[in-house]
């Protein structure tokens, strides 16, 4: 007979440059188990005033000893966020993973933003069951990627900020250039086919996934691109961060196993 699988619920939390979300989540399923919980990035974006937010998000969902896996727009190594996208210079070389820790009484997870949607769309959406090659991408005000491997992160891969004709791909690519530049359609779907093409030539991919708030009017962007791997819009949208944080988090152990 096949087993249950039991896991406990764990909080999924998304930082960005405007907004801090989280959510408690079913781990098991993929699936929110509170309301999502959305509070603005502080002004500067601090490491100190942004722990603060991401405490008052965790205290302000279910109680309970919950694992928490917290995701961050930046290159995140060994718990030390690398980089610093819309958020205070203070974050680059940080020992980020030590800060939360510190604040919420408890170990956590950290990792990238666009690898969290990765794992969410691996454990329960687009990207589940899909051997070889997959490029998770995150279409916002930058391009997130996440590069899986029969089903394992390769983590940090920053394809976003691959040179193109020049210039930082997802200064011309990312969402954030079609309402700069006021793109139609059609006109950014070039932008997206020059971007899309380079990881083919560079990845051989066998699936790409297209996230990000944009990815709802995918039916206006995605059938104007030819490629020879399969796109497809991602299962999340607003919520991979949370998901993929959080499945990632429920796997740190918060209270030592009892002894014996
Ligand atoms: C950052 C990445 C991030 C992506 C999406 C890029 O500008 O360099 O770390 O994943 O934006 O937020």
């Amino acid at each position: 007979m096949a087993q249950a699988r039991t896991q406990a619920p764990a909080i999924g939390i998304d930082i960005g440059g405007t907004g801090i979300k989280g959510a408690l989540v079913d781990v098991v399923h993929g699936e929110l188990l509170s309301d999502r919980v959305k509070l603005p990035t502080p002004q500067g974006g601090h490491p100190d005033d942004i722990a603060e937010v991401v405490a008052s998000i965790v205290d302000s969902l279910p109680a309970g000893d919950h694992s928490v896996g917290v995701c961050f727009p930046a290159v995140v190594r060994a718990g030390r966020t690398m980089s610093a996208a819309n958020v205070s210079d203070e974050w680059i070389g940080l020992d980020a993973q030590s800060l939360f820790e510190r604040r919420l009484g408890r170990p956590i997870a950290i990792l990238n933003d666009a690898d969290a949607a990765g794992v969410a769309e691996l454990s329960y959406g687009a990207a589940g069951g899909t051997a070889g090659v997959t490029i998770v991408t995150t279409l916002g005000t930058g391009i997130g990627s996440a590069l899986l491997i029969n089903g394992v992160l390769v983590p940090n891969t920053e394809l976003g900020h691959l040179e193109i004709d020049g210039g930082d791909a997802e200064q011309a690519a990312a969402y954030s250039a079609k309402e700069r530049e006021g793109l139609d359609w059609a006109e950014w779907a070039q932008r997206l086919q020059r971007y899309y093409s380079t990881l083919e030539m560079l990845f051989s991919p066998d699936l790409i996934v297209v996230g990000g708030g944009v990815s709802k009017h995918h039916e206006s962007f995605l059938p104007l691109l030819s490629l020879t791997a399969p796109i497809v819009p991602a299962t999340f949208r607003n919520n991979a961060g949370i998901l993929g944080a959080a499945s990632v988090g429920s796997h740190v152990v918060t209270s030592p196993p009892p002894l014996g």
